[in-house]
């Protein structure tokens, strides 16, 4: 999995999927699945610390790198006694085919010495990049260094729940379950895999982080009203908008995409209607709407915990080109809107960039939009327009979000037919 990551470009759960697929349900597949993403996100710390035990880190073997790293994250993090780290990863390093000796005698020696503190301790910004870091540390200041921190803890399963009986359907599958920070919101941990659980296959659950359930929650009431989901991937925004009493027209540029979200709201016994459309441009087939949630494509840096390796690929220019197409689509989803409608942007990236930016340039071009405080059911924290929802210790991702109202007799944009 950390091979598949690193050097070919694979997201970390389904490298860690297809890694797993002969390794039984229980402890151990838990117990790697922590290793596996732990070591992920807390790389760039464990590479400093192993960095000043290494002559050369980069003239090793991958294979043995990439066994220091998860030793280091062992011994150093998780709190695996040293014997024990120590030992398997020495173990592990013998079995590789073709490795010298000496490669075992190495990792040994390493492993016992390396330390956190070598690398000056865990820096504020643990495990981020440094561009990255000073990115976050732009748009949040002083809670860039709690966020960063929470994003390094295990990631709870969360769910939202769809029918009454989830809960029993999931305690009698041996799934533990407590309940979150918002009415229907669980962190399960599940005796198996999500996909074989009756409570997923029965349409009574729905995995989706609490921040991303907050956000739809920006739109108030949308019972019995037209509502525009757009960016709606796998519908997992567009299942909560119709089992509110929204009537759902879900626009997505993949048709692949779009037709996951079509079976994933069947599955929920939830509709929609699907439109396969490029959002980025007029879009002049979809009808004019109460309400409309664009949860934009991102740069997914507040996703950080579940999606590590999204670090390791992040530049700057990731989030301006990202930004350069979430503006076309907020122009363009804003003209859906009828006048005395609203819009929720939300992106769950957290540069100025990619967020309060994308707003403001929309705003200074469209003045008969304005932005209003957004009311969510989750903590806060204010951006220059619109709010930050933080990444937190409890296992909630961050959410930029704004939500912007269209004026009843505005100067822009034509009436609705
Ligand atoms: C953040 S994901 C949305 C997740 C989804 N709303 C959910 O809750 O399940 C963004 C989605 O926008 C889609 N997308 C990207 N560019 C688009 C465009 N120009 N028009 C419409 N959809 C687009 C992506 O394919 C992706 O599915």
């Amino acid at each position: 999995m950390l091979d598949a990551v690193q050097r070919r470009d694979a997201a970390a759960s389904a490298a860690l999927t297809r890694a797993l697929s002969d390794v039984d349900p229980g402890p151990d597949r838990a117990m790697i699945t922590d290793v596996a993403y732990g070591t992920l996100r807390w790389l760039p710390a464990l590479d400093a610390a192993l960095g000043a035990r290494l002559a050369d880190a980069a003239a090793l073997p991958d294979a043995v790198l990439d066994a220091l790293r998860a030793g280091a994250f062992e011994r150093l993090v998780r709190g695996t006694p040293a014997h024990a780290a120590v030992h398997a990863w020495v173990e592990e390093v013998k079995r590789l085919p073709g490795a010298p000796a000496r490669l075992a005698g190495l990792v040994n020696a390493v492993l016992r010495r390396v330390d956190l503190a070598d690398a000056g301790g865990p820096p504020a910004g643990v495990g981020l990049p440094g561009p990255l870091w000073e990115h976050i540390v732009a748009s949040l200041g002083p809670h860039a260094a709690d966020a960063a921190r929470a994003m390094l803890q295990p990631e709870p399963l969360w769910v939202t729940v769809y029918r009454d009986d989830a809960l029993e359907l999931l305690r009698g599958e041996g799934a533990e379950a407590r309940p979150g920070p918002l009415p229907g919101s669980w962190a399960v941990r599940p005796g198996r895999p999500l996909g074989a659980l009756a409570a997923f296959r029965r349409g009574a659950i729905q995995p989706q982080n609490p921040s991303s359930a907050a956000v739809v929650s920006a739109l108030g009431d949308v019972a019995g009203r037209r509502v525009l989901d757009v960016g709606s991937g796998h519908g997992v925004k567009a299942a909560q908008l119709a089992a509110a009493g929204a009537a759902v027209e879900a626009v997505e540029i993949d048709a692949r995409r779009s037709d996951v979200g079509r079976r994933n709201l069947a599955r929920l016994g939830l509709r929609a209607r699907h439109h396969v459309v490029d959002a980025a441009a007029p879009m002049t087939g979809i009808p004019f709407v109460d309400a409309a949630l664009l949860d934009a494509p991102c740069t997914g840096t507040g996703t950080l915990r579940g999606h590590p390796e999204i670090k390791l690929r992040w530049t700057p220019d990731d989030a301006r080109r990202a930004a350069a197409r979430q503006l076309a689509m907020l122009a363009s989803v804003a003209e859906r809107v009828r006048p005395g409608g609203a819009l929720v942007y939300a992106v769950c990236a957290l540069g100025l960039e990619e967020g309060p930016e994308v707003v403001a340039s929309f705003l200074a071009a469209h003045p008969a939009w304005r932005a209003v405080a957004p009311s969510v059911p989750l903590p806060t924290v204010s951006a220059p327009v619109g709010a930050w929802l933080l990444p937190s210790d409890e296992g909630l991702d961050g959410f930029y979000l704004a939500r912007l109202e269209r004026a009843e007799n505005g100067p822009a944009g034509a009436p609705p037919k």
